[in-house]
Order: structure tokens, then C-alpha cells, then sequence
């Protein structure tokens, strides 16, 4: 129930994300003047971002009700259907990790979308027909971190399109100080600072590694979180400062180790680690590859120079006529 009550619900109170939060804001405004549903939106980028949370807003700003659901949950049409029939007029379904939809699902949604129409197979073999329902017009908001996993006909079907980008530290240092006042800590300047930087471009981390420090601030001072706390408490959590975490160091360097720094493929590298490919290539690759730690070739994944400095290790012979 804290997660929730840390998550902002109207757009004023959304920090970052400026882009996507001033087109959304114009969207929403048109819509409502014409007493429309909004438009289809779909958000994407990497986990923790704020997409669960901007749906949440779009449908408070609409002042409609949100409907949550995710793609894996969505097992047969009939599911879909009956989540399309209980709608009211001008709501927003979330449908989250929508590009794990069945193909099944997907054919049905296509019209639903389109038309706010549900076209429902009657009968069996000859005698089989196809009936219409009407919809009421409503507003998918799907989310993917992968929006190129979505099939070209469904992304075509999105009238708006939203990429969510990582924080700055600026503004991750706001959401942890709104974060501590909603929790009602203290946290000064420094320490907020600190966290942001920290967090790898992520509010998620950022509320997560706040609740820890303040976790220590409690036990270990007198609840006020000092630059000090916010140090010692990180590192204690293993989380180095460019927010990377024992996860991190552990692929980097078995890449290094075992791969001579690569290139290597990414499921040798999940195997090696212990890891599962799709965390790694979803939640580890895109932070790593953003500050330019991690390299994308045709031939596997690459560990740059950048990374071998903060881990302090030498760069093999000839790395650098290579790199
Ligand atoms: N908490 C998590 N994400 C946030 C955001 N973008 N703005 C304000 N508070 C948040």
C-alpha cells in the first residue's frame, strides 16, 4: 500500500518524462473537450520507468475507471472479451507486457480497437457464423519494455506512441525527496543526491533503495538520513556508484574473465552467471549499454574500456587497436 501511495496520480505531480507527460497532457485535454475517448496509447522502455503509473494518471486525468490486466494473463479470447464487454464508456484498459499476447488474443483486439467492435464465432464447421457486438469506446494504454516484439499490425493500431526514457539525477533526487516527505523522513540534500545517483535512471530503484537507507537511518542513527547514512547504508547493499549491483559486477566480469571482454552471446553469458536471458537482456543490457559499459554487435555482446576502468581491471593486450 506505501508503493502505491508513493506513486503520483495526477500529471502535476509527475517529475521527469517531460516529452511524453506534456503530449499526453495535450491529448487528454483534446479528448475530454470532445467528450471522446482518448486514443490508444502505447508506453514503452526499460522496467521502472513509470509506465504502470502514467496509466494510472491517464485515467485519473480522464476521470474514468482503469482496468488492469497484462498480456501472459490474457490466456484465450474469451478472457479478452469478457475484460471489452465489462467496460464503460471513455475507460482505460492497461494491458502490461502486451507483447507477450497470445496471437489469438491479439486477432480480437485488432477490431476492438479499431471499431469498438468484438466479432464472436458462433457454431462449428458449415453452419459457423460470425456475429458483431458493439463496444463502448474505451483507451488501451499497452506497455512493453520491448516494443519491437510487438507485431507491426498491433503497434499500428496505437494513435499515440510513447518511448519513457531514464532520469536524470536532478530529477531523481526530486522523486526521493517528495518519496521521504510522503514517508514522512528526513533526508537531506547530499544524501537525496546520492540515492538519485545511485539509481540508474530508475524511480523504482530510487524509492527501493530510499526505503532501505532509511531502514538504516532508523536502526543505526537517529532516523535522519545524513549523506553519511546514505553512504555506508549503499554500501552495504552492494550497490556501487553508478547504481550497479552484485548482478552487474558479476556478469561484467565473468565476461571479462571467461570471454576476454567478448564478443559473447547472451545466453552463454545467462548461463555463465546463472542468470535468466530475458532479465539480463530486459533489466541488466539497457542500463549497461546507456552509461556505455556494454556494447550490441552482430557477434555478441561486447564489454567496453569504460567498464574495464570502473572495474578497475587492465585491458587485455592489443584491446585497445581492437576497441
Ligand atoms: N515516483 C515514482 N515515479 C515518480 C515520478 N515520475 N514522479 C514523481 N514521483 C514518482
Amino acid at each position: 500500500a506505501v508503493e502505491l501511495s508513493l506513486r503520483p496520480r495526477y500529471l502535476d505531480e509527475y517529475i521527469g518524462q517531460t516529452n511524453a507527460k506534456e503530449n499526453l497532457k495535450v491529448y487528454i485535454e483534446a479528448a475530454k473537450m470532445r467528450k471522446e475517448a482518448l486514443d490508444h496509447v502505447l508506453l514503452y522502455g526499460p522496467p521502472g520507468l513509470g509506465k504502470t503509473t502514467l496509466s494510472n494518471i491517464i485515467a485519473n486525468e480522464l476521470g474514468v475507471q482503469l482496468r488492469t490486466t497484462s498480456g501472459p494473463a490474457i490466456e484465450r479470447p474469451g478472457d479478452l472479451a469478457a475484460l471489452l464487454t465489462n467496460l464503460q464508456e471513455g475507460d482505460v484498459l492497461f494491458i502490461d507486457e502486451i507483447h507477450r499476447l497470445h496471437r489469438s488474443v491479439e486477432e480480437v483486439l485488432y477490431p476492438a480497437m479499431e471499431d469498438f467492435a468484438l466479432d464472436i464465432m458462433i457454431g462449428k464447421g458449415p453452419s459457423a457464423r460470425s456475429v458483431r457486438l458493439d463496444l463502448p469506446p474505451f483507451t488501451l494504454v499497452g506497455a512493453t519494455t520491448r516494443a519491437g516484439l510487438l507485431s507491426a499490425p498491433l503497434r499500428d493500431r496505437f494513435g499515440v506512441v510513447s518511448r519513457l526514457e531514464y532520469y536524470t539525477v536532478d530529477e531523481l533526487a526530486f522523486i526521493v525527496t517528495r518519496a521521504a516527505e510522503i514517508l514522512g523522513v528526513t533526508v537531506v540534500g547530499e544524501a537525496a543526491n546520492e540515492i538519485a545517483m545511485r539509481s540508474r535512471g530508475t524511480p523504482r530503484i530510487a524509492n527501493r533503495l530510499l526505503k532501505r537507507v532509511r531502514d538504516f537511518a532508523q536502526v543505526r542513527g537517529d532516523g535522519i538520513i545524513t549523506y553519511e547514512i546514505a553512504r555506508s547504508a549503499m554500501e552495504l547493499l552492494q550497490v556501487d556508484p553508478l547504481g550497479l549491483d552484485s548482478i552487474d559486477h558479476k556478469m561484467l566480469r565473468s565476461m571479462v574473465t571467461a570471454f576476454r571482454g567478448g564478443p559473447v552471446g547472451l545466453d552463454t553469458i545467462a548461463a555463465t552467471i546463472g542468470e535468466e536471458s530475458q532479465t539480463i537482456e530486459d533489466v541488466y543490457e539497457p542500463y549497461l549499454m546507456q552509461i556505455g559499459f556494454l556494447q550490441r554487435t552482430p557477434r555478441g555482446r561486447v564489454v567496453t574500456p569504460l567498464a574495464y576502468r570502473h572495474l578497475g581491471i587492465p585491458l587485455p593486450d592489443g584491446g585497445d587497436e581492437k576497441r
